[in-house]
């Protein structure tokens, strides 16, 4: 199901006024001296070309080089103030890492992006890789509403950073936080030399059909010209985007075959695996579950924490039944225009 099917015109109100009236902001955003740290990154780039090498000093190559795995691999998630609330989502998801087969370990590798002082705050205090990607003039600290204006200020915000890391040579696994982690990914994504490895919202079984529906809510990245270009196109197309989110960009590159013109080998993952709520049911074989087809951080919650505190009674055993979590699909209602 198209998840933009969802949108309804109170949303599309609310964009449209807000658009108004901080047009000014708006505006800053799409300017390229708006993210104070992304004209770091430029310098650097031109230190990087003579040098080709690691330059001290740099606090983005530091902070990845603590969070990284032997291979260069990190787990990157973004993190603000409403997630980093006592008993919110970061919470939960550092608990699935917790009670997870195999998850503990990958915590010292989270590289945990965080967009305002008060998430940045709450991350240090908790022994994380916490990054504090520093903006101009711009609160991304409040609940963010699928498809409001400052969330897709944020998916922009956060593919920019993202095409950064792979620059520097990283490979990640770029999860919303969100997703519980219930057991190690590692094990069923695939090594053959993929660039990038994309959970879906449904699965047709063909692992290198374009036509599944991506969700950039759990994907694997891998540094290449490809995968490089691929993040620079993406967030140049923000500009012909307006309302889009991220997401709904990066489909409409795919089906006019940018993955085939850049060269790169994407994979799309089945959703017995890196499942979600779209598709119902238990985790089952689940490794990740999202919970997409989602409106709000609240019914997220209660819903993910249903499915957790089931996962940690069942002990890995699976149930006849999982408890019934209806939140999120109740979480449209309210703002649902009904045709
Ligand atoms: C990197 O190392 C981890 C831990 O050994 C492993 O699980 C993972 O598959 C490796 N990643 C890649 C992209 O090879
Ligand atoms: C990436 O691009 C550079 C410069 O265009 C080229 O020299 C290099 O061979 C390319 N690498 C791969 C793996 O295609
Ligand atoms: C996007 O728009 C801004 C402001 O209108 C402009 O400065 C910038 O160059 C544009 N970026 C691209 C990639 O077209
Ligand atoms: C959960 O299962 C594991 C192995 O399947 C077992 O070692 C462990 O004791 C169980 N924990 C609880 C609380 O039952």
């Amino acid at each position: 199901m198209e998840i933009s099917s969802y949108i309804n015109r109170e949303v599309l109100t609310l964009v449209a006024l807000a658009l108004l009236i901080s047009a000014s902001s708006y505006y800053a955003m799409l300017s390229p001296g708006f993210f104070f740290s992304y004209q770091h990154f430029h310098r650097q780039d031109a230190l990087n070309n003579k040098t080709e090498a690691f330059v001290p000093g740099d606090k983005l190559e530091i902070a990845l080089r603590r969070a990284s795995m032997a291979n260069k691999t990190v787990i990157i998630s973004v993190l603000n103030k409403a997630y980093a609330e006592e008993g919110g989502m970061l919470d939960l998801f550092l608990r699935s890492f917790r009670v997870g087969e195999g998850t503990q370990p990958l915590i010292r590798h989270l590289f945990l992006v965080t967009v305002d002082q008060v998430a940045f705050n709450r991350c240090s205090t908790m022994g994380l890789h916490c990054y504090r990607l520093v903006t101009e003039g711009v609160d991304f600290s409040g609940e963010e509403l699928y498809m409001s204006e400052g969330f897709i200020k944020m998916m922009w915000k956060r593919t920019l950073f993202l095409g950064e890391v792979l620059r520097r040579g990283y490979s990640f696994i770029f999860t919303d936080m969100d997703v519980l982690w219930l057991r190690s990914p590692f094990a069923k994504l695939s090594k053959e030399g993929e660039d990038m490895q994309f959970s879906c919202d449904a699965y047709n079984g063909r692992p290198f059909d374009e036509s599944n529906p991506i969700n950039t809510g759990f994907y694997f990245a891998a540094p290449g010209n490809g995968t490089v270009r691929l993040f620079d196109e993406w967030y140049a197309a923000r500009n012909r985007s307006a309302g889009k989110k991220e997401q709904d960009v990066l489909g409409e590159m795919k089906a006019g075959g940018a993955f085939r013109r850049l060269g790169m080998k994407v994979r799309f993952l089945d959703v017995r695996h890196f499942a979600g709520f779209c598709r119902g049911g238990g985790p089952g074989e689940a490794r990740t579950m999202h919970a997409n087809c989602c409106r709000t951080v609240k019914a997220k919650l209660d819903d993910l924490t249903l499915l957790l505190d089931d996962w940690v009674r069942y002990n890995g055993t699976t149930p006849e039944s999982w408890t019934q979590h209806r939140a999120c699909s109740q979480s449209w209602n309210a703002a649902v225009v009904q045709p």
